[in-house]
């Protein structure tokens, strides 16, 4: 991580979320909840800042907490947030053919969980509670039950549509 210029970030807002919670290192978890909830990712530079400025962190610190949490996303999630339920019974019920398609679909490279143009981040969850509807894919908080490689397939190309 490099650590000059954290200009890309809102600084006062970062000042303002840390001071919500007394600039403690014990808040830290809280601190980057809420710091998601800005950016919808924790950008590095906000993890660097937030690593000099609150006592007893480091950035490296900041960074290997950021790591270890699944909730928090390195990446800048997409206009449209798809999460792919890989639980049991979804992953029985076919969900990696399903994940595989939107993958094949949107042009997503191994590793890769965000498009290029920003427009799709993907990532896959535990369990979402649904097991009767499995395979259950969500887009921003929208539940689409029973998919198939070409049920999510023509899901996409609407949103595509509708998106661009
Ligand atoms: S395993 Fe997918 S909803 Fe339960």
């Amino acid at each position: 991580m490099s650590v000059e210029n954290p200009q890309r970030i809102d600084t006062r807002k970062l000042d303002e979320i840390i001071s919500q919670y007394d600039s403690k290192k014990s808040n830290l978890i809280a601190i980057l909840q809420k710091v998601q909830e800005v950016y919808k990712y924790l950008p590095e530079d906000a993890m660097i800042y937030i690593g000099t400025k609150i006592e007893g962190l480091s950035p490296a610190t900041v960074y290997g907490v950021a790591t270890f949490y699944a909730q928090f996303s390195l990446e800048p999630k997409g206009k449209y947030e798809i999460k792919v339920c890989d639980g049991t019974a979804c992953h029985v019920r076919g969900s990696m053919p399903v994940l595989n398609a939107i993958k094949a679909r949107l042009s997503l490279t191994d590793g890769q969980m965000t498009t290029n143009d920003g427009m799709f981040s993907l990532e896959t969850v535990s369990c979402l509670g649904a097991c009767g509807l499995a395979p259950v894919v969500v887009i921003n908080g929208k539940v689409y039950p029973q998919m198939t490689s070409d049920a999510i397939r023509i899901v996409l190309d609407t949103l595509l549509k509708e998106g661009r």
